[in-house]
């Protein structure tokens, strides 16, 4: 998660990018009137029971009567998955403590594991509601295990035997794992490798971020790679093979090869910025994926974080594996990256931190077209979090995006769990912030997402809330949640056929070979015409050794992209990087518009400058950087909140 903001800036600085082509005035033609808001009920889902004592036999019978595993209150890394294709359960990986020493049967219910967890408020036959699917596999069945691993989005298979859990396969033969016959003798931990060299040896490249595509044969991931001294990743769409007996590479067990692995970038596009004379040109349909965020659930889109449409507001895209097509599929104007389609396509769940208003400083005054972004994606997105406490709620948004109704109200979705008084542990409660990712079930009428209570040190000032203390069972800071969308009829659950294994506008993987080389920058003095008035003037202006971009300066002329916010005024900003992970931006903006909002972005006297951390996410800034829209103000977060 935290690397994504080195991404962004490295990469997303330099490299070609997308957008939909559809300004918001054509999506606002296109698209229908957004739905009425509708009927959910949002549960909680039981967990394993919290042991305040985590030392050896701290979980103690009186505890956990079964034997079956405790967890601590904040130390149970709950990573909430998706439903088993029935419905009736939920993945989640966690890690267990406070369990006795072998021979104890209550000692596999230690470390890291997978749980399944009853939606529908029955048990299993032992009396837990729920049921650890990897605890007493066999050690000659558990592959490639290492002490670094993690098991995070739990993605089980739509055929009920397999989960897909951080780098791993985890499977139960043919017994399903919600079923008795499902046995810690039958459960199968298989490691998934991605050759990167020619001769097939070593141990793999590194991958993270891995998603399920719904046919269950392919995969998107990421990785980190160096690229001319500087880190930037890059997305991937791959076959999951299984090799049962592999002859080169480790490690020698069986395991799942990644194979026909296309690089999600396209090298004949353009690049963000072309540039003919003195003009400059966004190019709103060449594809860039800055990291992949999982595929749709038809499966003929890979979702990703892209570059901005507009300054500062950081959304999902959707581009086709087949043609390349791009549709911009968030819009609002806050931070977002989970996202989760539903099974057609109709719908999605995104997590993002729009009830906080976090960043409605930034990307509030709507319309700027994204020329600081080039330097601020990364510092931007960093501000999303505070320290290890994100602003993430889950909302429903059809897939027409947030828009403005006939009525002129402007639809951004629907708050899943607006429910509640907000206080201590409601569902609304705003300390409880979400995980990624929030997941569909099969049948469209079910939604699973998971939360974590705000902890010290990151509640401190008056933007977060004081440190609350948990009204969760054993006031663990951890809970699994299911919303229910109760006015919708089950869609039936069709097998996806699997997809072609070419991505005709991707790169083809070949091991060994070198990354694509990002395009180089314009740099110069251009001019760039709005798409449906004014223009602004744009200065791109490099460090100097004439490598990096260091400054951009623009000023604008009544400038429209979209018909209903016209900008003027000017914006300067220049970032530094004092060392890989920190980032201080210099920013001075006054930008004004009319149209359909007043809107003003303006840097105090002096200016706005500020440090952050992509890898610590804290904020510290002098001067404030001020967003108004019709009257109503949005500031900064504090420092060091
Ligand atoms: C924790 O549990 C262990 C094992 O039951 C016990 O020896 C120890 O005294 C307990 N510690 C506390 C603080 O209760
Ligand atoms: C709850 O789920 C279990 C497991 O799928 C199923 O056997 C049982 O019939 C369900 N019960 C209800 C009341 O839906
Ligand atoms: C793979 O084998 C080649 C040729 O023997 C060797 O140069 C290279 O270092 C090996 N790579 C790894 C990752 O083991
Ligand atoms: C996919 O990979 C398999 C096994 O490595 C190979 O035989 C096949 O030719 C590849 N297909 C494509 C389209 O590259
Ligand atoms: C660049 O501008 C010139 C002059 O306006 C025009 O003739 C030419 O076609 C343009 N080139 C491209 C690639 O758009
Ligand atoms: C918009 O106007 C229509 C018709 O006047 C009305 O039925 C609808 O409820 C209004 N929607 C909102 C969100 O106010
Ligand atoms: C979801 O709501 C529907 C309609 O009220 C109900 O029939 C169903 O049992 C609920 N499902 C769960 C898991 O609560
Ligand atoms: C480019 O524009 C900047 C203002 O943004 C100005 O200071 C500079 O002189 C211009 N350079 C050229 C070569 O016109
Ligand atoms: C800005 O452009 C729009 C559309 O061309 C026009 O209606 C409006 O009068 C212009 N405003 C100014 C201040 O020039
Ligand atoms: C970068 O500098 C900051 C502030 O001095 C420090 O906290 C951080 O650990 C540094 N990061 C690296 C990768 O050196
Ligand atoms: C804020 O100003 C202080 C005092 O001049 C300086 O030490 C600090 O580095 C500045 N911080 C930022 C983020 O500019």
């Amino acid at each position: 998660m935290r690397l994504k903001a080195v991404v962004l800036y490295q990469i997303l600085a330099v490299t070609a990018w997308t957008t939909s082509s559809s300004s918001s005035s054509q999506q606002k033609l296109a698209a229908p009137s957004p739905p009425e808001p509708e009927p959910i009920d949002v549960f909680e889902l039981p967990l394993p029971p919290v042991t305040q004592n985590e030392t050896e036999r701290g979980c103690t019978r009186k505890i956990n009567p079964h034997g079956t595993g405790c967890i601590g209150a904040t130390t149970s890394n709950l990573n909430g998955g998706n439903f088993l294709p029935d419905g009736d359960h939920v993945t989640a990986s966690l890690v267990f403590t406070g369990a006795p020493a072998a021979p104890d049967p209550a000692s596999n219910y230690q470390g890291l594991h997978l749980i399944i967890v009853r939606v529908n408020g029955t048990n299993f036959p032992n009396g837990d509601p729920w049921k650890c699917i990897t605890c007493g596999v066999p050690a000659s069945q558990q592959y490639g295990l290492t002490s670094t691993m993690d098991y995070g989005y739990p993605q089980a298979f739509t055929d009920g035997t397999r989960i897909l859990a951080g780098s791993y396969i985890i499977d139960c033969g043919s017994a399903q794992l919600a079923s008795a016959e499902c046995t810690p003798d039958k459960v199968h931990i298989y490691p998934i490798r991605w050759n990167t060299t020619p001769a097939g040896n070593g141990s793999g490249g590194s991958i993270r971020e891995l998603r399920k595509h719904p046919d269950d044969v392919h995969i998107s991931f990421n990785s980190i790679a160096y690229v001319g001294g500087t880190m930037a990743q890059y997305a991937y769409f791959s076959r999951l093979e299984f090799n049962p007996a592999p002859t080169t590479g480790t490690p020698l067990t069986p395991r799942y090869d990644l194979v026909n692995v296309t690089v999600l970038y396209n090298s004949n596009a353009q690049p963000i910025f072309s540039t003919n004379g003195s003009h400059l040109t966004i190019d709103r349909q060449s594809i860039t994926v800055g990291e992949a965020r999982g595929l749709s659930g038809l499966g003929d889109q890979v979702d990703y974080l892209g570059f901005p449409a507009e300054s500062c507001n950081i959304d999902i895209f959707g581009v086709s594996l087949k043609t390349g097509e791009v549709v911009r599929v968030t819009r609002d104007p806050e931070y977002v990256d989970p996202i989760d389609t539903s099974p057609d396509g109709k719908w999605v769940v995104i997590m993002d931190t729009t009830t906080s208003h976090r960043m409605m400083f930034l990307a509030g005054m709507r319309g700027i077209p994204p020329l600081v972004d080039s330097l601020v994606t990364g510092a931007v997105s960093s501000i999303r979090n505070n320290g290890l406490r994100r602003f993430f709620q889950p909302w429903l948004v059809d897939r027409h995006g947030a828009r403005e109704d006939k009525n002129g109200s402007y639809y951004m979705g629907q708050q899943i769990n607006a429910v509640g008084n907000e206080e201590p542990g409601s569902i609304n409660d705003p300390s409880w912030n979400g995980g990624a990712d929030p997941r569909w079930s099969l049948d469209g009428t079910k939604i699973t997402y998971y939360q974590m209570l705000v902890t010290a040190p990151d509640c401190g000032g008056s933007n977060p809330l004081p440190c609350p203390i948990s009204t969760e069972p054993g006031h663990r800071h951890v809970r699994l949640m299911v919303a229910n969308l109760t006015s919708r009829r089950p869609l039936a659950v069709r097998p996806i056929e699997p997809v072609s294994d070419t991505v005709p506008w991707g790169q083809k993987y070949v091991p060994g070979s070198s990354l694509p080389d990002p395009p180089s920058f314009p740099f110069g003095n251009f001019t760039l015409a709005g798409l449906v008035s004014g223009y602004a003037d744009v200065s791109f202006i490099s460090d100097s050794a004439g490598v990096s971009l260091k400054t951009v300066v623009a000023r604008y002329h009544n400038y429209s992209d979209d018909g209903d916010n016209f900008i003027a005024g000017t914006e300067q900003v220049t970032t530094t990087y004092p060392n890989l992970t920190m980032i201080h931006v210099d920013w001075f903006s006054d930008l004004h518009s009319t149209g359909t909002s007043r809107s003003s972005k303006v840097t105090s006297p002096g200016g706005f400058h500020f440090d952050i951390d992509i890898q610590k996410n804290k904020f510290y800034a002098n001067g404030t950087l001020i967003t108004t829209v019709d009257g109503v103000t949005y500031r900064q977060p504090e420092n060091g909140t």
